[in-house]
């Protein structure tokens, strides 16, 4: 990816170089941060537009700008207050806000949505995540979890367990591992089932993919433990949710099968899918991931903008 001035719509835009680039930058970032910050994007200014709900991320990309020495203007309820009730477009609403900010970070319920804004925007637009695909903002992070911890990507099993038909997380992270050399364990209910489509592309590519509904059994081979929620909101009927709630669950007995060296990511929210016990096994990960999505929204500020 070609960072200065672009937008950041997808995964697919990245390959391993852009990648080792981006983490060398956030390492740079981590330093920045315990110091406190900088002003390399003084009088820069970022517009959040949120059309769905978000803890983490909007923060998280609000408190990296504050950091780089940048001012946030924030909307984090587009969907009903934003012209947008009035029929405006999303490519209006684009041109719009680019004429009063330099970055636009959006996340909205619907594919497509990203592209419509960017189309509409004279600044970089950034993708915070849309509909049950796309979230590569946090992708980037996962992965740039995994390659601290593991010191690269290569030769590692990744285990993804979920709702996999639904987590735009764990389609993300797939967009960036698919180029390393990785074996993929995909653990889901049925009817939940990693989209067949993604699991036929990694195997055209020569990539070794296991696919099961039983995680007691393909724990203990994972390097990688990378858990989602089920997606409540992408279903049309909750007596449908209902029935899958709950149908993983990782506690401190399922860990004890699991490698000494495995991490557990989640980009969190959680809801049951990991017992709170869980939080004090140092190969817990996902607390130490908010300050890692911190400091590549940074680096990926920094190369952007400035
Ligand atoms: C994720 C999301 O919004 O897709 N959350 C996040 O950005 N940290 C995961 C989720 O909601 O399950």
């Amino acid at each position: 990816m070609n960072f200065k001035g672009n937008h950041l719509v997808s995964t697919e835009q990245f390959d391993r170089e852009s990648l080792f680039l981006l983490f060398e930058e956030a390492e740079k970032m981590q330093k920045v941060l315990s110091e406190g910050g900088t002003d390399l994007l003084k009088h820069k200014v970022m517009a959040t537009l949120f059309f769905e709900p978000s803890t983490r991320t909007r923060f998280s990309f609000e408190t990296a700008m504050l950091r780089l020495g940048g001012k946030v203007i924030t909307n984090a309820d587009m969907l009903s207050t934003s012209s947008v009730t009035k029929l405006e477009s999303l490519y209006d609403t684009g041109k719009t806000i680019s004429q009063m900010a330099d970055v636009i970070v959006m996340r909205h319920p619907e594919v497509g949505s990203v592209e419509e804004l960017a189309n509409g925007s004279d600044v970089p637009v950034l993708n915070a995540g849309e509909g049950a695909h796309r979230h590569p903002t946090q992708g980037l992070l996962d992965v740039y979890t995994i390659w601290k911890c593991f010191n690269g990507l290569d030769d590692l099993t990744i285990g993804l367990i979920g709702d996999l038909k639904n987590s735009r997380v764990q389609h993300s992270q797939i967009g960036l591992l698919k180029h390393f050399d990785c074996k993929f364990i995909f653990v889901a209910p049925e009817g939940l089932e990693m989209p067949e489509k993604v699991v036929e592309h990694l195997k055209d590519a020569g990539d070794k993919v296991t696919v099961t509904t039983n995680m007691e059994e393909v724990l203990p081979e994972m390097d990688v433990i990378s858990m989602s929620r089920i997606q409540k909101e992408r279903f049309a009927d909750p007596e449908e949710y209902q029935r899958y709630r709950g149908a993983y669950v990782l506690d401190a007995k399922l860990m004890g099968s699991a490698k000494n060296d495995a991490i557990v990511i989640h980009p969190l929210p959680r809801v049951d899918e990991i017992a709170v016990e869980v939080d004090s096994d140092p190969r817990a990960k996902y607390f130490e991931q908010i300050r890692n999505g911190l400091a590549i929204r940074m680096a990926l500020l920094k190369l952007i903008l400035a």
